[in-house]
């Protein structure tokens, strides 16, 4: 029997890790957060001093990862990384190491992994287009540079961080940048792909779009 898979892939902070969970937990699939291990290859090569742009050491790194996920946290190697992961140093460090082919293909089937029974909900930039081409439903899931940079903004806020607006969009139009042009695996909008702008949409919304959709798949 196939796993049914539901791919939604888009630029970063568009919400679409939020939705993401939302539609796991509503269906009761297995969630795949494809950024997570980019975002640990990155700090695992940072914590051993690799130079993100070493291709060879940086797919030593990626193949080894140790990683564990349980109850919303990360471990990489044994020790907790649940907040550094998702600072921006790992963010702008992980946009970085995915522009390697090698890094790609070393994650590829342990992303391939999470397909199982039920069903998956992954999120990334090719989820729909690389590893899991056959999905059941894609999506392409955006919202505005501006609104994605207040988005960013509000959570580290929220988290007692500091923020400024200004180098949050100009960070994320350079990911936005890096992520669309790289050669591998580049971030696209896939004809099949159904579009979600959730610029002016709240996450409830959002999810309710991909729940419809799924349910429209599923009646054929
Ligand atoms: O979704 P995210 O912001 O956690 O992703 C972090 C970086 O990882 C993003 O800038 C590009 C890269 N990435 C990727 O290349 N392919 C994926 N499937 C997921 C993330």
């Amino acid at each position: 029997m196939t796993v049914p898979v539901i791919a939604i892939d888009g630029p970063s902070a568009s919400g679409k890790g939020t939705v993401a969970a939302r539609v796991a937990s509503e269906l009761g699939f297995h969630l795949l957060d494809s950024g997570a291990l980019y975002r640990l290859t990155a700090v695992a090569a940072m914590q051993a001093g690799i130079a993100l742009d070493d291709e060879a050491a940086l797919e030593v790194i990626a193949v080894s990862l140790n990683v564990r996920f349980a109850d919303s946290m990360t471990w990489l190697s044994g020790a907790e990384v649940s907040e550094q992961m998702r600072g921006e140093a790992a963010s702008v460090g992980a946009s970085k190491v995915a522009v390697f082919a090698g890094v790609r293909q070393a994650l590829l089937a342990r992303q391939q992994s999470f397909r199982r029974l039920p069903g998956l909900v992954a999120d990334g930039r090719d989820m729909g287009s690389v590893v899991f081409p056959d999905a059941t439903l894609k999506v392409f899931l955006t919202a505005s540079v501006e609104v994605r940079a207040q988005r960013r903004y509000k959570q580290l806020i929220e988290k007692g961080l500091s923020a400024n607006l200004e180098s949050l969009s100009q960070d994320l139009r350079e990911r936005d940048e890096r992520d669309r042009n790289r050669v591998c695996a580049p971030l696209v909008q896939l004809p099949d792909a159904i579009l979600l702008d959730t610029s002016s949409m709240p996450v409830n919304a959002a999810v309710q779009h991909v729940l419809d959709a799924w349910e429209k798949v599923k009646a054929g």
